[in-house]
C-alpha cells in the first residue's frame, strides 16, 4: 500500500514537473541538473541550463519564464560552455555557487574569496531576474547584477560603486548563438555629468550628451513627470550608479550583437516583445560621424554639413559621403590683444540653436554672462554654451558629435572670424540677445504647456505600458518627431507646408493626362509623367476617389508623408486638391522601376551584382526608415519591385509609402477588412486573414531579395514545374545546399557567391510562414552587413500555393484592393 502511494506520487511529480520543481533557490544538499529549472517566486523568471538556437552547447543562464522564443538576460559560463547534458549547479564545498559537467570537471564559480560555509549558502533566483548567494543569515554574498550580461533589467545597476570599483556595464554577445562577450558594450561614462556611451570596443559609437540631473541632455523632452526614468546614484567617494524603474518588469534594454541597443516590452496580446526603434538609429548613427565642425542632421537628405564659417576638410571625401574628416574654418580666427591687452581684432560668435552637447565639454563656475566672457577672453576658447542645471560649459578643442536635435538640446556659440560671419545678425548685442532671450523664454512656456497636455493625452490614450517608448526618448535624445506629437501639432492642417498644385496646371503638364504619358497604375490610382512649365519634370498619380477620407485628414496626412525624406523614398513634391480630384505630385525617376532592369530582355540594363547588392541594402534603408525611424512608422503594404524606383546612379528608391493611411486603413498593425497589396508579396496573414504588421513588409522584403538574386519574377515557373514557383524552388535549392544556383545565371561570379548564398538566406528568413520568425528590417540590415554573423536555419518559406491556389491564374503585378465581407 506504502509502495503504491510512494508511486503514485512519483508519477503525479512526473507528470506535473512543473509543480514539484518550482523552487526559487539551491542549497549544499539540493543541487540542480540539467533537466530541471528553478523559478521565480512570482513566475517572472527562470535559471538552468540552456542552449543556443543552433548549438548543442549548454550555458548555464536566467531566461524570461513564459516567453517564447526563450529571451536569456544572464549567462554564467559566457566562454565555457558544457558539451555533454549531464551538467549540475550547485553549492560547492567552500560555498560557492559551482557549475560542473558531467564529470565533475568546474565550469564557471561564483568566485567569492571571503571565507563561506557550504551548508550556509543559497542561491536564490528573485523576481526581478537577480542570482543571489545568501549566506547564513539572508547576506547577500554575490549576485548576478554585479556581473550583467547583454540586458539592462530595472532595478540593475551599471556604473561604479567607488572611484577604484570597476565600471559595470553591458557587453553584447558575440553572434545570437553565441554568449561570449562580443564587440559592443553600454554603460555609463564617469564624467562630471556622466553620459551614456555604447562603446566598439574601447571607442566610442554613440553618446547621449551629458546628465543634467535629470535626464541626458539634448532629450527631446523630458518624461519624468509620467515614468519614473533614469535614477543616478552619485556621491564624492567616486560612486556612480545608474539604474531605472519601469512599472511593467516585462521591459529590458539589450544590447544586440550588432551593436543596436534596443529598448523592448512585452506585447501580452501579441505574445512578443516590441522593439523601440533602433539606437543609435539612423542617419546619425554613429559617434562623431560628421567629423570635426560637421553637423549631423536628422531633417535633411544629406546627413551631414559643416558649420556655417566652416568648409569641409576634404572635398572628394565629403562629396563621396565619408564626412569623418570634417570640416576646417574658412577663416583663420584672430583673436589677438595687443600689449596693453586692448582688442586689436577680436572674434565673434555664432549661435547654433537645439544642439547635442559636443565632446569634451569643460565646466566652469563662470554665471551666464560671465560665462560668454570667459570664453571671449580666452583665445583658445572655441565655443560655449549655458544652461542652469549644468551651468557654464566652455570647449577648448574642435567640435566633435555635433547634431541637429530640431527641439530641445542646447544653445551652442561658436567662436568664427568677424569676416565668416557676414550676414553679421550674429554678432549680437546684448538687446538682441535679450530679446531672443525673452522669446526663447515664451516659446519654452509654450512648449512645456502643450508638452503637459500631450502627456495627459498620452496617458490617458495609451496607458502604462507605452512607457517603454518614452524612456527610449529620453535616451535617444534625437531623431524624429513621435507620432504623438506629430498628431497634435498637425490638427490644424498648415497648407503653407507643402506646394498646392492647381488641377490646370498638373492636367497642362500631363497633356491632360494623356495615355501616352502613363507612367503605370497601382492600387491607388495612375500615375502620369508631366513637365512643369519651368520644365521640371514630375510624375502625378491621381488618386482612385475612394480614399475615404475627409480633406483635412487627408492634408495632414499628405503634408506628414511630404516630411518624410530619405534618399531611398521618393520625394513627394506636393498635392493637389480641388472637387473629386486629388493628386500628388512626385519627383520623376528617369531611370523607372526595378522590375524593368530585373526581368528585361536587354542585355544593357542588366544589373551586375554590386548593384543588385546595393539596391537590396538601399530598399531595406528606405524600409527601416519607414517601419523605425519616420515619424508615422508607415507599413508600406504594397513593397515589389515595381514599386522601387531608381535614380540616374541605381540608388533605389521607394515609392508608394504613405498611401495605405491616406486610404484610410491606418489602424496600427492590426485587422483589417480591406487588403491592399499585390499577390505574390502578400504575407499568407495578410492575404488570408487581413492581419499585417512590419512582418508582413518583411515577407514582401523577401520577395523582393530573391527575385533581385534570380532576376526572375515570383510568378515564373522554375524546372518547367508549373508548381514550382520562386519560394518553392529557392527553398529546395536551399535544402540540397545549392543555394547559389538560384542567382541570375547572366551575372553570376564565383567572387560573389558568399554574398549570394547570405542573400538567398536571408530572403528566405523574411519569407518564413510565421511572422514572428521573420527578422525585422534593421535586423536584415546587419544580416547583410556582416559576413561572420551566425544566422538562424530559414524554416520552410509560407508557399504561395497552399494559400493562393485560386488566385494563382491571375498571379501578375498588378496591385489590387479587396474588401472581403468581414
Ligand atoms: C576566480 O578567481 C581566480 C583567482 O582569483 C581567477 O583566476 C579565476 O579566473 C576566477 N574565475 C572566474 C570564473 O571568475
Ligand atoms: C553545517 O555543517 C556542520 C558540520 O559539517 C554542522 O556542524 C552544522 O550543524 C551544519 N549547519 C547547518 C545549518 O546545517
Ligand atoms: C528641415 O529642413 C528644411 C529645409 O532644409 C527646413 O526648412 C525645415 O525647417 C527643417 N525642419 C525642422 C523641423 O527643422
Ligand atoms: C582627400 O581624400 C582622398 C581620398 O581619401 C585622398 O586620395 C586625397 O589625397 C585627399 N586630399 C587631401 C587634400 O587630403
Ligand atoms: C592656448 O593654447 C596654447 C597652445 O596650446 C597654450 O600655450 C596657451 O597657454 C593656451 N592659453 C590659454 C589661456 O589657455
Amino acid at each position: 500500500m506504502h509502495c503504491f502511494l510512494l508511486l503514485l506520487l512519483a508519477t503525479t511529480c512526473f507528470f506535473s514537473l512543473h509543480l514539484c520543481l518550482a523552487l526559487d533557490s539551491l542549497t549544499f544538499t539540493k543541487p540542480i541538473k540539467d533537466s530541471e529549472t528553478l523559478v521565480s517566486q512570482g513566475g517572472r523568471f527562470r535559471f538552468g541550463f540552456f542552449s543556443t538556437i543552433k548549438s548543442k552547447n549548454k550555458y548555464v543562464g536566467i531566461w524570461f519564464s513564459d516567453v517564447s522564443p526563450q529571451t536569456v538576460v544572464w549567462v554564467a559560463n559566457k566562454n565555457t560552455p558544457i558539451s555533454d547534458s549531464y551538467g549540475v549547479i550547485s553549492i560547492s564545498n567552500d560555498g560557492n555557487l559551482m557549475v560542473t559537467n558531467g564529470l565533475g570537471q568546474v565550469f564557471w564559480s561564483s568566485n567569492v574569496s571571503a571565507p563561506l560555509v557550504a551548508n550556509a549558502s543559497k542561491a536564490r533566483l528573485m523576481d526581478s531576474g537577480n542570482l543571489v548567494l545568501q549566506g547564513n543569515n539572508g547576506e547577500t554574498l554575490w549576485e548576478s547584477f554585479n556581473y550583467p550580461s547583454d540586458t539592462f533589467l530595472p532595478g540593475m545597476k551599471l556604473g561604479k560603486d567607488s572611484k577604484a570599483g570597476e565600471n559595470r556595464k553591458i557587453t553584447s554577445w558575440k553572434s545570437l548563438d553565441n554568449p561570449s562577450p562580443g564587440s559592443y558594450s553600454f554603460g555609463i561614462s564617469p564624467l562630471k555629468f556622466p553620459e551614456l556611451y555604447i562603446w566598439e570596443k574601447e571607442l566610442p559609437k554613440w553618446r547621449t550628451g551629458p546628465w543634467n540631473g535629470q535626464a541626458f541632455i539634448g532629450s527631446r523632452r523630458n518624461p519624468r513627470k509620467r515614468f519614473k526614468g533614469f535614477n543616478l546614484e552619485k556621491d564624492n567617494q567616486g560612486k556612480m550608479l545608474l539604474s531605472y524603474e519601469e512599472s511593467s518588469l516585462m521591459f529590458h534594454f539589450k544590447l544586440e550583437p550588432e551593436g543596436v541597443l534596443h529598448e523592448k516590452a512585452w506585447n501580452k496580446e501579441k505574445q512578443e516583445w516590441s522593439s523601440g526603434p533602433d539606437v543609435p538609429g539612423p542617419p546619425c548613427n554613429s559617434y562623431g560621424k560628421c567629423g570635426e565642425f560637421g553637423i549631423c542632421s536628422f531633417n535633411e537628405t544629406v546627413p551631414c554639413k559643416c558649420v556655417k564659417g566652416f568648409v569641409p576638410k576634404n572635398q572628394t571625401e565629403w562629396s563621396g559621403e565619408n564626412w569623418r574628416s570634417g570640416c576646417v574654418r574658412k577663416e583663420p580666427l584672430h583673436c589677438d590683444r595687443g600689449s596693453n591687452n586692448n582688442w586689436i581684432k577680436r572674434d565673434v560668435f555664432m549661435k547654433l540653436e537645439m544642439i547635442k552637447v559636443p565632446i569634451s565639454v569643460e565646466f566652469s563656475e563662470a554665471n551666464e554672462n560671465g560665462c560668454e566672457k570667459t570664453c571671449v577672453d580666452d583665445c583658445n576658447c572655441t565655443a560655449y554654451a549655458f544652461n542652469d542645471v549644468n551651468g557654464c560649459m566652455l570647449w577648448r578643442r574642435s567640435l566633435l558629435d555635433l547634431q541637429d536635435y530640431m527641439r530641445n538640446g542646447i544653445a551652442l556659440y561658436i567662436r568664427v572670424a568677424s569676416s565668416s560671419a557676414v550676414s553679421s545678425k550674429q554678432t549680437h548685442t546684448h538687446i538682441v540677445k535679450i530679446s531672443i532671450g525673452i522669446a526663447v523664454a515664451l516659446v519654452g512656456i509654450a512648449l512645456s504647456v502643450l508638452s503637459v497636455f500631450i502627456w495627459l493625452r498620452f496617458a490617458k490614450r495609451r496607458g502604462k505600458n507605452r512607457n517603454a517608448r518614452l524612456v527610449f526618448q529620453m535616451i535617444e535624445a534625437s531623431s524624429t518627431v513621435s507620432n504623438v506629437s506629430g498628431s497634435i501639432f498637425l490638427n490644424q492642417p498648415k497648407l503653407e507646408e507643402l506646394p498646392l498644385f492647381e488641377f490646370q496646371m498638373l492636367a497642362t503638364a500631363t497633356d491632360n493626362f494623356a495615355l501616352t504619358n502613363k507612367l503605370g497604375q497601382g492600387g491607388f490610382g495612375v500615375v502620369y509623367k508631366g513637365k512643369l512649365q519651368e520644365g521640371q519634370e514630375i510624375a502625378v498619380k491621381r488618386l482612385s476617389q475612394d480614399s475615404g477620407q475627409g480633406l483635412e485628414e487627408l492634408m495632414n496626412e499628405v503634408i506628414v508623408i511630404s516630411k518624410l525624406q530619405h534618399r531611398n523614398l521618393v520625394k513627394l513634391l506636393g498635392c493637389c486638391i480641388e472637387g473629386e480630384e486629388r493628386m500628388l505630385v512626385y519627383e520623376f525617376m528617369p531611370k523607372k522601376s526595378l522590375d524593368h532592369y530585373l526581368f528585361g530582355q536587354q542585355e544593357q540594363t542588366l544589373l551586375d551584382w554590386k548593384t543588385r547588392f546595393n539596391i537590396i541594402n538601399g530598399i531595406c534603408r528606405g524600409l527601416v526608415y519607414l517601419h523605425r525611424d519616420s515619424r508615422l512608422r508607415i507599413i508600406h503594404r504594397d513593397l515589389k519591385v515595381s514599386n522601387i524606383l531608381l535614380d540616374e546612379h541605381m540608388n533605389p528608391k521607394i515609392s508608394d509609402f504613405g498611401l495605405a493611411k491616406i486610404f484610410h486603413i491606418n489602424e496600427d498593425e492590426a485587422n483589417t477588412s480591406r487588403v491592399i497589396g499585390t499577390y505574390g508579396y502578400m504575407s499568407p496573414e495578410y492575404a488570408m486573414r487581413g492581419l499585417f504588421s512590419e512582418k508582413s513588409d518583411v515577407f514582401s522584403l523577401g520577395v523582393i531579395i530573391l527575385e533581385i538574386v534570380s532576376g526572375r519574377k515570383n510568378s515564373s515557373f522554375f524546372n518547367d514545374d508549373k508548381n514550382m514557383h520562386l519560394l518553392d524552388y529557392a527553398w529546395k535549392l536551399w535544402n540540397d545546399g545549392e543555394a547559389t544556383a538560384l542567382a541570375d545565371p547572366r551575372i553570376y561570379d564565383k567572387s560573389f557567391e558568399n554574398e549570394i548564398r547570405r542573400c538567398v538566406h536571408i530572403g528566405l528568413l523574411c519569407v518564413q510562414d510565421h511572422s514572428n520568425d521573420r527578422p525585422c528590417v534593421s535586423t536584415v540590415i546587419s544580416m547583410l552587413g556582416s559576413e561572420n554573423i551566425d544566422l538562424p536555419e530559414p524554416k520552410q518559406p509560407a508557399f504561395v500555393a497552399k494559400w493562393d491556389a485560386e488566385k494563382r491564374a491571375s498571379f501578375n503585378d498588378v496591385s489590387v484592393t479587396a474588401v472581403s465581407g468581414r
